[in-house]
């Protein structure tokens, strides 16, 4: 059975609406509820003095309806009292100075001090509560980001983690090549998180970003794990996990969730739609990554239960069935537990306009009742949880590249990211599932790989793509691969995509970063397609080309290769395409593959398919705001805006 929640936060309301929540909550369908993620200054009011009784009573008040909590650790928002008396509890900023207080999540998780108050409030949660019945799970701190930090406990921990990696200053200088601009390190405490303003990371040595980031990655995992593992110590079977969230500073979420049993995520698909068709606004391509993070199904913490309102000003009204629509795309895509944002929306605080399932006026309300719909469509599939979403195609994502990328843009408009979302776009429009995976990950199982853009090279990597590709397998690498070594620093003395050369059979002469402009190449079929961002400019060795620049100076020159590499084959895109491109090569590449696509798919309908030994279920979602009819397995099919249709392996619609 699919778990609904709900986000409640006790601590911000009266004690006489408890139990009517509680009891609405139940009627509406629900199983579990979330708690209690910032409300530190409740448990803790003073340094050493706790009062859980007020949790004790919420979460009594809960189970009386057949409600379990997910309790959070309530780490992200330390009481007023912590940082005043301990101000190296205070993360500091880009600026090299303690953040202003006031906000939320101003808490340094590197800082030994920090760490030691965490710690306790953390054990004296899991001493009172770990493995009570009432606990269904735990949710760690909230929406981690990687840690950021200049503050000083920050700063002599990067050292550490550099003389830790090195050894000495010389293998430091010669591994970054700091002798350019006279950056030579000559003391330890000349190395700081040399983060600088947002805007200027142009101007720092890459090899030192990159160390800093793998060591911001690390303190976040870090950070987890010790407190996953104070809870163990209290409950060996706890289930933990902690919210995600694409936040500024993206930790390594596959060393962050390593500790951790479940991966979890927040989700707020977009309320407003995009008329733009090349837009990449669907969140398929978020629940495919949170489902890479341990590569099985997922939780959303968070789903989207109203207008978004608060740092900006309020959203639109959420349409008819998006609530239910959003919910069902997350189901389709692995999620076997959504919470919804929030139960009733804040009176009062910051967020008093980010809008709950209920309105403050309390009253039962459209979002309610949609949730009420979905409840009962779900407990109408009790075997659904018990279905994976199988794939043939990987999509291999590295959070090396994500901070290399985001420290050394490499063309205006040309993102890692984007990248990324085309491809998971390309197999969405054409029906075919894709698992996300981290570059370590076994590709036993798959007949596609896609590999964009493998900036930060790993020889390994390398090494197993061509085994991959020998062994039959399709391998597809894209421009500004082959381009780094491990440390941030160019490969010298072969051309690009260098360690890829001999798989793709082909070299680039020259590239054209020509950022935002557009440009055109023709595909085999004759037909052109637009392109922007990059031009590699490619020569044939092995390979043969398979499509081709329309203009400037290299009009002819291929743009994309197609070389046979053992049993298998390895393409090579040379440019950064609109959608219709990916949609063009994959589906080539699945025929060869004989992975079933649906090529009449109108853009903007996902079809995903959930399967195991709860049975099959294929979900047709139209992700836009109007109604789409199409042909399916030999039928037509109509769905509303928002719409999602389940569809048994026997055929029965539900
Ligand atoms: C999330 C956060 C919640 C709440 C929500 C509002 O990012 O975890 O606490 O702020 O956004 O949409």
């Amino acid at each position: 059975m699919i778990t609904i929640g709900i986000d409640y936060y006790p601590e911000h309301w009266d004690r006489a609406l408890w139990e009517e929540d509680a009891a609405r909550m139940a009627r509406a369908g629900a199983h579990v509820v979330r708690i209690a993620e910032f409300a530190w200054s409740r448990m803790e009011p003073e340094e050493g003095r706790f009062d859980f009784a007020w949790l004790d009573e919420a979460i009594a008040v809960l189970y009386r309806h057949g409600l379990r909590v997910i309790l959070g650790t309530p780490t992200n928002c330390a009481p007023l009292w912590l940082y005043q008396d301990h101000p190296e509890t205070v993360q500091w900023g880009r600026d090299g100075r303690p953040t202003a207080l006031g906000i939320r999540g101003h808490r340094c998780i590197y800082s030994p001090v920090f760490r030691r108050y965490a710690g306790r409030i953390v054990e004296e949660m899991a001493r009172r509560y770990a493995g009570r019945p009432e606990v269904f799970a735990w949710q760690l701190d909230n929406e981690l980001e990687s840690n950021h930090c200049t503050c000083p406990a920050c700063t002599e921990g990067f050292r550490s983690f550099l003389k830790e990696k090195y050894g000495d200053l010389d293998t430091l200088n010669r591994t970054w090549g700091s002798q350019v601009w006279s950056g030579e390190v000559s003391r330890w405490d000349q190395i700081t998180p040399l983060l600088g303003p947002e805007n200027d990371t142009g101007w720092y040595n890459p090899a030192w970003m990159l160390d800093y980031e793998r060591f911001a990655a690390a303190c976040t995992a870090d950070y987890v794990r010790f407190q996953s593992e104070i809870i163990r110590r209290y409950d060996p079977h706890a289930v933990i996990t902690t919210n995600s969230c694409f936040c500024a500073n993206l930790p390594d979420f596959h060393q962050e969730f390593a500790a951790l049993d479940v991966a979890a995520y927040d989700n707020y698909p977009p309320i407003v739609l995009p008329e733009d068709p090349e837009a990449l606004t669907s969140n398929a391509f978020a629940l495919d990554f949170i489902r890479s993070f341990k590569q099985r199904n997922f939780w959303i913490l968070e789903q989207l239960g109203g207008p978004m309102g608060c740092w900006g000003p309020i959203s639109p009204a959420m349409e008819p069935g998006m609530l239910e629509g959003y919910a069902l795309q997350a189901v389709a895509h692995g999620a076997d537990l959504l919470s919804f944002f929030r139960w009733r929306t804040a009176a009062t605080g910051a967020e008093m306009f980010c809008h709950g399932l209920l309105d403050h006026s309390n009253a039962s309300n459209r979002r309610l009742a949609e949730l009420e719909v979905l409840c009962r469509r779900l407990a109408r599939m009790p075997e659904l949880d018990r279905t994976d979403v199988v794939s043939q195609v990987a999509l291999l994502y590295s959070a090396e590249q994500e901070f290399a990328f985001k420290n050394q843009p490499q063309s205006a408009g040309f993102a890692y990211w984007t990248q990324l979302r085309l491809f998971h776009d390309g197999c969405m429009n054409l029906g075919v599932n894709v698992d996300i995976l981290p570059e370590s990950a076994s590709l036993e199982g798959y007949r596609v790989v896609l590999v964009p853009t493998h900036f930060i090279t790993n020889p390994d990597v390398v090494a197993r793509l061509e085994a991959f590709a020998r062994a039959g397998g399709t391998v597809v690498v894209t421009n500004r691969s082959g381009v780094k070594d491990q440390n941030g620093n160019c490969i010298l003395g072969q051309p690009l995509p260098t360690l890829f050369g001999a798989l793709c059979g082909c070299h680039v002469t020259e590239y054209d970063a020509i950022g935002p402009a557009r440009q055109t190449l023709t595909l085999p079929s004759g037909e052109t397609c637009a392109i922007t961002s990059w031009c590699d400019l490619l020569e044939t060795d092995t390979a043969e080309p398979w499509a081709w620049y329309t203009g400037r100076f290299y009009a002819g020159t291929p743009a994309i290769t197609k070389n046979h590499f053992g049993a298998g084959t390895a393409y090579y895109v040379g440019t950064v395409g609109e959608k219709a491109l990916y949609r063009a090569l994959l589906l080539e590449i699945f025929r060869e593959q004989g992975i079933p696509a649906l090529p009449s798919l109108p853009r903007g309908v996902e079809v995903t398919e959930r399967s195991g030994p709860g049975g099959r279920y294929r979900f047709l979602f139209n992700d836009t705001l109007h109604t789409q009819t199409f042909p399916l397995d030999g039928a037509r099919l109509k769905l509303r805006p928002l719409e999602v249709k389940i569809q048994t392996g026997e055929g029965d619609w539900l």
